[in-house]
């Protein structure tokens, strides 16, 4: 289970919401550093990192708070996501370049966005022999 659905699993056993119908899902094309496309579905709100968990090499990020920047994906198609909070808005303008997004930020909430993906993990890199 996502950790959507458990949210929203607890909110229906608490009361605090009628018995939710299935967040909507969306379909979205994430482009490797090499340059093959893969069209991935994320349930509504997720992040494009979220996203990217279903690829056998999902974008890298470097930190666990949303701050470093690593995890800027450059957008081709902007479709699909909300727009930046006020804090991604903040480090977009410290840490990324024009027409990009902070893929552990932006929320996915349509289908039909495309975004070129910088670095993705790979057995090489978390091992360090890349
Ligand atoms: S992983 Fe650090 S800002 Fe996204």
């Amino acid at each position: 289970m996502t950790p959507w659905g458990l949210r929203n699993k607890l909110k229906s056993a608490l009361g605090r919401s009628p018995a939710a119908a299935p967040s909507p899902s969306h379909r979205l094309t994430l482009v490797t550093p090499e340059g093959v496309a893969h069209e991935v579905t994320a349930e509504d709100r997720y992040t494009l990192v979220m996203s990217s968990q279903s690829l056998e090499h999902p974008i890298a990020t470097g930190c666990p708070d949303g701050h470093c920047g690593k995890c800027a994906v450059d957008v081709l198609e902007d479709r699909g996501l909300a727009g930046p909070t006020e804090a991604e808005a903040k480090l977009l303008k410290e840490k990324a370049k024009p027409g990009q997004r902070l893929a552990c930020h932006a929320r996915i909430v349509g289908s039909g966005g495309r975004f070129q993906v910088k670095e993705t993990w790979s057995i090489e890199s978390l091992i360090g022999t890349s």
